[in-house]
Order: structure tokens, then C-alpha cells, then sequence
């Protein structure tokens, strides 16, 4: 048998360090051995939850699975894990010290069955050195952040790369993040965020959710709303109140204007939007209100929807987040043709310059509405039912590279959730980094392009 043991002190409430630990699911973004982790078992953690985890284990991906065992609010965790050929009892003791200060106590001992047993003496101190760096990480995940550090001129320069860059928006970019934690809790938050019935959308809900959030999710068929709601909760144990649904086809701007409404007369307050709906077609076609469709979906409803609930956010000092894509980088804005008339219609074009217009539109209302706090940021490469639909080649093709949803929901939810973007209204972001808007010649938006967009949709809308 291995035992391992450490001690940190974490700069939080004991209750906030017991509630993120409780679901051990929270174990991927902080123990770098553990490559992804998910709560098998509905609802909120409670002894007897199970937990799937897949550790990284020598370049290999190596299955476990643990069950909860005591819960002690807010003192004492205890879990057992089982694998192939080894198994693992985790005792975690929580200690206050003073009120906003704990110590956590992490002891787990590890057994291994076989051949493998006779190798302990050598394992050891790997495992020891494995330990530290997952406590160090706990520590780092639960520690709020205050600032961002900025691009240095090295990593701006990689950006113009682009192929190697690209490599970033796979899986391992996120993985090499210095922290993937989420702690920042948003109790009495309320989050409205549309395109939440699947892929990235659903993924951001229930991290949000699990955050303490009141989440109202936005989407455009009643059955797979119902469905999303009830995934929401079955992730993060949330009661059917803190999760609502609201239907509405996103495409159309009467709908659009219809569902504000709705938002502006039910909630007073909403403290965080998060447009995130959005589509590549491969076909040009036009909306109900005769727009081009990616046009419609990607730039013309965030920007409606955002105008429309100003007020609540304006009185709640709220964050909105603009799901965008690193697809722009490859397109400039066409200014003489937003609708995709003048040329044959590409559909990565169309969709890479709705969500170039949505990023410049970004800057437009942070420096508008500087009581509110705007980004976009684009996720990455994610495996969603979206890409394996729009984009099939590429999703076959780069599929093991691709991120889970989790991890291209990563800077979503940070951006929601974490204070330390808050001083830099009106950026893109990638993993949790102010990113360059514009890397090739050419692309980027002049500040006259961005007021003729600005008078263009006001025009039209
Ligand atoms: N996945 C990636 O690698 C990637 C990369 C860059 C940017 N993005 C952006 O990330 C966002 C989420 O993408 P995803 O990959 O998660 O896509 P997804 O799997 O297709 O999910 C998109 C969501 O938007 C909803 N939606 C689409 N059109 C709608 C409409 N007209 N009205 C109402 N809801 C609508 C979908 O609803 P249904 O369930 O009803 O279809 C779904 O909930 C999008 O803005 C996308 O452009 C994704």
C-alpha cells in the first residue's frame, strides 16, 4: 500500500472548499492525473454518488470509478476508488481557520493487485510527486483569481502561425491551461443563455448550474428543452426553480424581440447573457424576415437580444458573453454584402464574417454601456452534434484531438463566473486570454467599419 498525504491552506470559506470537493466530478480541472471526470449519479452529491474518471496514466487513458462514501458537511470526505488492478480510499478532512482560511487535509492510500504490487517501492515516489502537483492544482482551482496576465509579444506572434496556433483550439491548449478551475460561486446569479439544448450551450448550463446559478436556457424546440433542463439539473443537483426554459426560433428577429419581452417582464434583473446559439450552414437561405441564415443566427439575434435586455443587465452590473468563433481569423468584414448575395455561397465564409461582425459589435457596446461587462471568446475545437453536422470531414477527421463541450465551454463559464476579466470590457478571449482579433492583413476592423455596422444593423433591425 501507498499512502500519501498533504496539507494546504486555501484562502476560502471551509463551506466553499467542501461544496467544490463534494462533487469529486470537479476533480478534472484540478488533478492533473485525471484526464476527465463526470457524476454518474444524479443530482446533488450525496453518499453512495459514483464518479467516472479516466486518468492519464503514462500516455495511457486508463479507466476508475469512485464511489462517495461519507459526506460530513463541511468537515470530512471519504471516497473509494476502484480500477483495473488497483484501488484507492481518499479521506479528505477540511479544518477552518479562522473565517475565510482552511486547511485541507488529503490523505488517500493506494493499493495495486498483482505484479504491479511488487513494483510499490519503485511507484512511490512518483505517486508522491503525482499527489503533490493534484493538491498544488486544488489549491490554484479554489483560489480566487484577481487579474489576467496579457499576451506577451511571443504568444501574439504565435497566433500568426496559424496552423500551428490552430493546435491550441484542440485539446491541448486546454489541457496545458495553468488552472482549468471553476469555484467562482454565482449563487443568487441569474444566467439567461440561448443554444443551451445541446453541444457547448448545454455543457456552459450545467457548469453554471453547478455553480449555484438560477439558469434559463434558451432554445427553439419544447422536447429537447425539456430534455436540456432536466440534464442541467441531474449535473448539478439544482431544484426545478433555478432551472427554467424559454422557446423561441432564434433565427427570426420577431421571435427574438418576443422572447426579450418575455425575459424583460418575468426577470427585472438578469446578471449574465450568454450568446451562444449559433450555426454554419451549408446552403445559402433566407429567415422568416428575409436575412441570410448565418447572418441571422450568429450576429443579428445576439445583437437584438442584447439591446433588448440592456435595462436588466444594466441594473444588475451584468456580463454578457458572445459566443464567436476562431474562424474569423480567415475572413475580413463585407460590408457591401452582409447578405451574402454577391458571390456563391460559402458557408464557412458566411459564418466565419457573422462572427467577425459580432466580435467588432462586442467592442461597440462594451464602450457603449460600460456598466456592463462584454466579451466574446471562442471555445476551441469541440466534438458538438453542431460540428459533426456542419463540418463532418473535419469532425472525423481531427475527432481525438477534438475538446469534450466541457473544455469549449471552459472560457464561457469563466467569463461568467470569474472576477478577474472584469477590468477588460470589450475583448476576445481564448482559453481565458485576451486574444488577438485579427491575425492576417486586412481583417481587421477599422473603427469607421465598426459605425457603418453599427448603422447597417440599426438599419435593418
Ligand atoms: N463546437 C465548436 O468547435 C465551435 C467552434 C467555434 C465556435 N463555436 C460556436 O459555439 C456555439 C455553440 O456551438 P456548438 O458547437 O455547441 O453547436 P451545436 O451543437 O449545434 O449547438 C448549438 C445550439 O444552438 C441552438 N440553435 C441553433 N440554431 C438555433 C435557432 N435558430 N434557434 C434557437 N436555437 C438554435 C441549437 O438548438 P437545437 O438543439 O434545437 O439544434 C443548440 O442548442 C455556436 O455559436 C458556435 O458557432 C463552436
Amino acid at each position: 500500500m501507498i499512502t500519501l498525504q498533504e496539507k494546504i491552506q486555501i484562502a476560502r470559506p471551509i463551506a466553499d472548499c467542501f461544496r467544490y470537493l463534494a462533487d469529486f466530478s470537479t476533480c478534472e480541472q484540478w488533478d492533473p492525473g485525471v484526464y476527465r471526470a463526470e457524476k454518474v449519479t444524479p443530482g446533488a452529491p450525496a453518499a453512495g454518488s459514483e464518479f467516472d474518471l479516466i486518468l492519464n496514466s503514462a500516455g495511457r487513458r486508463v479507466p476508475m470509478r469512485y464511489r462517495l462514501l461519507k459526506l460530513e458537511s463541511p468537515y470530512r470526505i471519504e471516497l473509494r476508488g476502484e480500477g483495473e488492478g488497483f484501488s484507492a480510499h481518499d479521506i479528505i478532512r477540511l479544518r477552518p481557520l479562522g473565517h475565510d482560511r482552511t486547511e485541507v487535509d488529503y490523505q488517500a492510500e493506494l493499493r495495486f493487485d498483482g505484479a504491479i504490487r511488487h513494483l510499490e517501492a519503485v511507484l512511490n515516489p512518483l505517486m508522491v510527486r503525482m499527489g503533490r502537483k493534484a493538491v498544488s492544482g486544488l489549491q490554484r482551482a479554489l483560489t480566487h483569481e484577481t487579474e489576467v496576465a496579457p499576451l506577451r509579444a511571443a504568444e501574439r506572434l504565435a497566433y500568426r502561425t496559424l496552423l500551428p496556433a490552430a493546435m491550441r483550439f484542440t485539446e491541448r491548449g486546454y489541457l496545458a491551461m495553468p488552472n482549468r478551475g471553476l469555484s467562482d460561486y454565482l449563487d443568487g446569479k441569474r444566467v439567461v443563455i440561448t443554444g443551451a439544448t445541446a453541444g457547448l450551450g448545454l455543457a456552459a448550463a450545467c457548469e453554471l448550474s453547478r455553480l449555484g446559478a438560477e439558469v434559463i436556457v434558451v432554445g427553439r424546440e419544447s422536447l429537447r428543452l425539456a430534455r436540456a433542463a432536466r440534464q442541467v439539473r441531474d449535473f448539478s443537483g439544482a431544484t426545478a426553480d433555478k432551472v427554467r426554459i424559454v422557446e423561441a426560433e432564434l433565427s427570426s428577429l420577431e421571435e427574438v424581440r418576443r422572447v426579450g419581452e418575455v425575459l424583460n417582464r418575468s426577470y427585472p434583473h438578469i446578471d449574465i447573457l450568454i450568446n451562444n446559439a449559433g450555426a454554419l450552414f451549408a446552403e445559402h437561405a433566407t429567415t422568416v424576415d428575409g436575412h441570410e441564415r448565418a447572418l441571422a443566427i450568429n450576429l443579428l439575434c445576439p445583437w437584438l437580444l442584447t439591446e433588448q435586455l440592456l435595462p436588466a443587465l444594466s441594473r444588475s452590473r451584468g456580463r454578457v458573453i458572445n459566443v464567436a468563433s476562431g474562424g474569423m481569423y480567415l475572413q475580413s468584414l463585407k460590408l457591401d454584402d452582409m447578405q451574402y448575395l454577391s458571390e456563391a455561397y460559402d458557408g464557412s465564409k458566411a459564418y466565419a464574417r457573422a462572427k467577425r461582425a459580432l466580435t467588432a459589435v462586442t467592442e461597440h457596446q462594451a464602450a457603449q454601456h460600460p456598466e456592463i461587462f462584454f466579451s466574446s471568446m471562442h471555445p476551441g475545437w469541440a466534438a458538438t452534434p453542431g460540428v459533426a453536422k456542419s463540418l463532418p470531414a473535419f469532425n472525423q477527421r481531427m475527432q481525438r484531438w477534438l475538446r469534450d463541450a466541457r473544455m469549449g465551454a471552459d472560457t464561457m463559464v469563466w467569463l461568467a463566473s470569474s472576477r478577474a476579466p472584469l477590468s477588460a470590457t470589450g475583448k476576445f478571449w481564448f482559453d481565458r486570454r485576451p486574444a488577438p482579433t485579427a491575425v492576417l492583413p486586412g481583417t481587421e476592423v477599422s473603427s469607421q467599419q465598426r459605425a457603418d455596422l453599427i448603422t447597417w444593423l440599426e438599419t435593418i433591425l
